[in-house]
């Protein structure tokens, strides 16, 4: 090769440096790259979604009384959802606790009691009460929203479909379902699977030793 032709090819190259740089440049001005105040990934989330992680509990609320939700909720589609309970729960009538407690018979129960002994968060006894229809749906919701210091590490549900599902499962869970709340049990019987027809009148059972 001599110096002549070393002069194109070094010329060639340079030429193409040329070119890029002056195509780049050009690219910036024409699409103004727009760099993040942070550097990362900007994810574009729906403000909804924003909210349902926070921990804020104003937008984890039940937006529908519990009564209007069970009218259309399935046992059946609730045991589906209640897989995601069984990491912790067990359900079934002297079911072992996990790292929560048995659920048999928990709809109308005392909150925080029994249950096989299983040891409660302070804040979970503090609250007191029972298990109705409505307490669930509001925990379910949001658990530590409801109940700030609850041992529940779980995120919550935040479709109403698919907690009252849960809780139509949960009712049905028990020797004794108790019974619906007025209007579930008023609408006609669409997709209301309980299975077993309200007991009404019948007391109120309590928590059997789980053992
Ligand atoms: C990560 C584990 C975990 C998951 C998942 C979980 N729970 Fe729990 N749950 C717990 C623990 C722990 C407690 C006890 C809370 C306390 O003492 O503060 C509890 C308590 C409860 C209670 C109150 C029991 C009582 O006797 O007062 C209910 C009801 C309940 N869970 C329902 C559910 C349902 C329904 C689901 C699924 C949708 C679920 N949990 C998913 C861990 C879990």
């Amino acid at each position: 090769m001599n110096s002549f032709e070393l002069n194109k090819v070094l010329g060639a190259i340079l030429g193409c440096c040329l070119i890029t740089l002056a195509l780049n440049i050009a690219a910036g001005a024409i699409f103004a790259p727009q760099k993040p105040a942070k550097p990362g990934y900007a994810v574009a989330v729906k403000e909804e979604q924003q909210n349902a992680g926070s921990k804020g509990g104003e937008a984890q609320k039940p937006s529908e009384p519990i009564e209007a939700l069970l009218a259309n909720a399935s046992a059946d589609r609730g045991k589906q959802v209640a897989r995601q309970c069984q990491a912790c729960h067990t359900f079934e009538k002297g079911g072992p606790n996990r790292v929560g407690p048995n659920l048999w018979n928990i709809v109308g129960s005392p909150r925080g009691e029994d249950r096989g002994g299983f040891a409660f968060s302070d804040a979970m006894k503090k609250k007191g009460g029972k298990w109705t229809y409505d307490e669930l749906n509001k925990f379910l919701t949001h658990p530590q929203g409801y109940i700030p210091g609850t041992k529940m590490t779980f995120a919550g549900l935040t479709r109403d479909s698919q907690r009252a599902d849960v809780i139509a499962f949960l009712r049905t869970q028990s020797d004794n379902p108790l019974p619906l709340p007025k209007a579930a049990e008023n609408k006609p019987a669409g997709g209301n699977q309980g299975g077993q027809a309200p007991a009404s009148g019948a007391p109120q059972q309590q928590a059997p030793k789980a053992k």
